[in-house]
């Protein structure tokens, strides 16, 4: 678009973020120059590891009057420091609360700032950007930024994707795997301020979404809808069963639950945690009805993967109904106790767990037919399909 330069890093080679999630995909660091007619601003800078990218690009760029900070965190503010040194004029324009987070992170002198309220305006002559407050995607600070002549957001980590790629836009079918990763692992703990970030939105012709990680849309309906349906839409008829197993006896539980469960119309994603990648659990939990643990007993608690899986998915919260736990024990066990506290932020329905002392009988095969009975009736009076 004229006047509208897409600028950043690829980062192609990035496995993991956060220390934690993976990137299989890889990810982008986008950053936008806008050139009005009278005054240059860049939105965003990169993650320090490609700060010498960002700098090469910004070669021909002679004056920057202002760099907007759209979001704290340093995959797009690390390389403030450096652009500002570059440009000793440029101001720094971001809210109230960025401000504090960037003077705590990145020790920028207070006289480089000029903060902005939301829905404030700043002119670049023919160019008007207006500041739109994004709170909780992903931080409490994160806000937009939107060119009222030309429509477009530049809407930060909110509906991007961690996904290199050598074009600029997305193509629906391509990037909605990646997109709805993201969401699940970055943008789920926040689902009430994904439905209000986007009523807040929906008032506004967006004609383009650029945002932070990721390619650009060209066409931002089907993004947002796709956000509006993970966040807000009812889960669906769906168990996601994360399980590990020792000696065979847990899977054997989780053997009959998943058959039980496909004979009742039930649909089961079911992941061995000693092979799974967390992001595509996540990705399942977005919109899964119930969650059952699958997981024998370490001494007497439960396996520490499943400890982390469903301290995750506590942390993810996701729009889970109902959950429970199967597995086997040796001499005793506080299972329950334990995976029940990690998974209570869901505010689920815990369901009867059914645990076997040692090698599964029949009464417990039979207990989970029943469990199975009760997580279809409730997906049933729950309406889901
Ligand atoms: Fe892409 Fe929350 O930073």
């Amino acid at each position: 678009m004229p006047g509208i330069t897409l600028m950043g890093a690829v980062d192609w080679d990035r496995r993991l973020f956060d220390s934690l999630i993976p990137l299989p995909e890889g990810t982008s660091y986008n950053a936008y120059l806008v050139r009005g007619s009278e005054k240059t601003a860049l939105v965003d800078t990169v993650d320090p590891a490609k700060v010498d990218v960002l700098m090469a690009q910004l070669d021909t760029v002679q004056r920057l009057d202002y760099l907007v900070a759209q979001h704290a965190e340093q995959d797009h503010s690390g390389s403030i420091p450096a652009v500002l040194a570059r440009y000793p004029g440029a101001v720094l324009v971001t809210n109230p609360k960025a401000k504090e987070l960037l003077q705590e992170h990145l020790d920028i002198p207070d006289d480089r700032f000029k903060t902005v309220a939301d829905g404030e305006t700043l002119s670049l002559g023919n160019k008007t950007l207006r500041f739109i407050y994004l709170p909780w995607v992903h931080w409490p600070e994160t806000m937009g930024t939107y060119i009222e002549e030309d429509h477009v957001l530049f809407s930060c980590d909110f509906l991007g994707s961690h996904r290199a790629q050598s074009g600029v836009f997305a193509e629906r079918h391509i990037v909605m795997h990646g997109a709805k990763r993201y969401y699940a692992e970055i943008m789920m703990p926040f689902r009430s301020f994904v439905i209000k970030n986007l009523d807040k939105l929906a008032g506004m012709q967006i004609d383009m979404v650029c945002p932070s990680h990721g390619p650009i849309y060209k066409d931002p309906t089907f993004i947002m809808d796709a956000y509006r349906e993970w966040a807000g839409d009812p889960p669906h008829n769906k168990v996601v069963i994360p399980f590990i197993s020792m000696h065979g006896s847990t899977l054997k539980m989780v053997d009959r639950l998943t058959a039980a469960l496909a004979d009742r119309g039930v649909t089961v994603e079911r992941f061995d945690l000693t092979t799974s990648d967390l992001g595509e659990i996540a990705m399942s939990l977005v919109d899964a009805a119930t969650i059952v643990i699958g997981t024998p007993a370490v001494l007497t608690g439960p396996h520490p993967k499943t400890i982390e899986i469903a301290y995750l998915a506590g942390a993810l919260r996701p729009k889970t109904q109902f959950v429970s736990i199967v597995g086997s024990f040796g001499w005793g066990q506080r299972i329950v106790d334990i995976l029940g506290g990690l998974i209570a932020p869901l505010k689920a329905e815990l369901l009867t767990p059914v645990l076997a002392k040692g090698e599964p009988r029949a009464a417990d095969m039979q207990a989970i037919d029943v469990l199975a009975d009760t997580i279809a009736a409730r997906h049933r009076e729950a309406g889901l399909h």
